[in-house]
């Protein structure tokens, strides 16, 4: 996809503050630290309109960025990082389960994962509450360029199992550092925002 237009739009806590030109919403879920603000930004080919970090628990609300006028991808904070108190961690529970029930503009979550590791605990359960709300997922494996390209079949394999995917569902190989995989997942975007 040719990008025209990107902008970050806001970065929200309650649901008012959510756009209402109900154009449709992507969203990204993962852990903290996996990468979901740097393949935002490589998606939209940006350096850095998505804020980014080596340290984990930089994204607390939904940050909206609109694209070309006619997508929002939405960058959700991510979760498993283990200096967060309980409280922190049940408003981010509540937030992101009230979005996933009742945001209508929704049309697909990307669940991304590290394809060097197998996914978590905490991956799985995002894992089963899309497939429990029945919201359509892609799971994006990350940092492929980290591991050797002999090795990236294995670890999609465990992936999958970890995961226990369903066959449906895609799951593709990414780099942000690289563009590896950015045509897939557009194409896979496209098809969604457009039907
Ligand atoms: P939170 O906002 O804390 O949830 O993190 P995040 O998931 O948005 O991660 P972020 O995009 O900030 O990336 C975390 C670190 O991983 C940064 O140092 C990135 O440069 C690095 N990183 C992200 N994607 C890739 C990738 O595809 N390849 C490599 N080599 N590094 C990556
Ligand atoms: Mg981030």
């Amino acid at each position: 996809m040719k990008i025209t237009q990107a902008e970050f739009v806001i970065s929200a806590v309650k649901p008012h503050q959510y756009p209402e030109d109900a154009l449709p919403e992507i969203a990204l879920a993962g852990r903290s630290n996996v990468g979901k603000s740097s393949l935002i930004n490589n998606l939209i080919m940006r350096k850095a309109l998505a804020r980014t970090s080596s340290q984990p628990g930089k994204t607390q609300q939904l940050n909206y960025y609109r694209v070309n006028d006619r997508v929002y991808l939405v960058d959700f904070p991510g979760y498993g990082y283990a200096k967060v108190s309980k409280t922190e961690r049940q408003a981010w529970g509540v937030m992101i389960e009230t979005y996933l029930k009742e945001r209508e503009p929704l049309k697909m979550v990307l669940l991304i994962v590290d394809l060097r590791h197998p996914p978590s605990k905490d991956d799985q359960l995002m894992y089963g509450w899309l497939k429990h709300f029945n919201i359509p997922v892609t799971i994006v494996t990350t940092k492929a360029d980290k591991l050797p390209r002999s090795k990236w079949d294995k670890h999609l394999k465990v992936v999958k199992q970890t995961l226990e995917a369903d066959p449906r569902d895609k799951v593709i190989m990414y780099s942000s550092e690289k563009g590896i995989g950015r045509e897939e997942l557009w194409q896979i975007l496209e098809e969604k925002i457009n039907g």
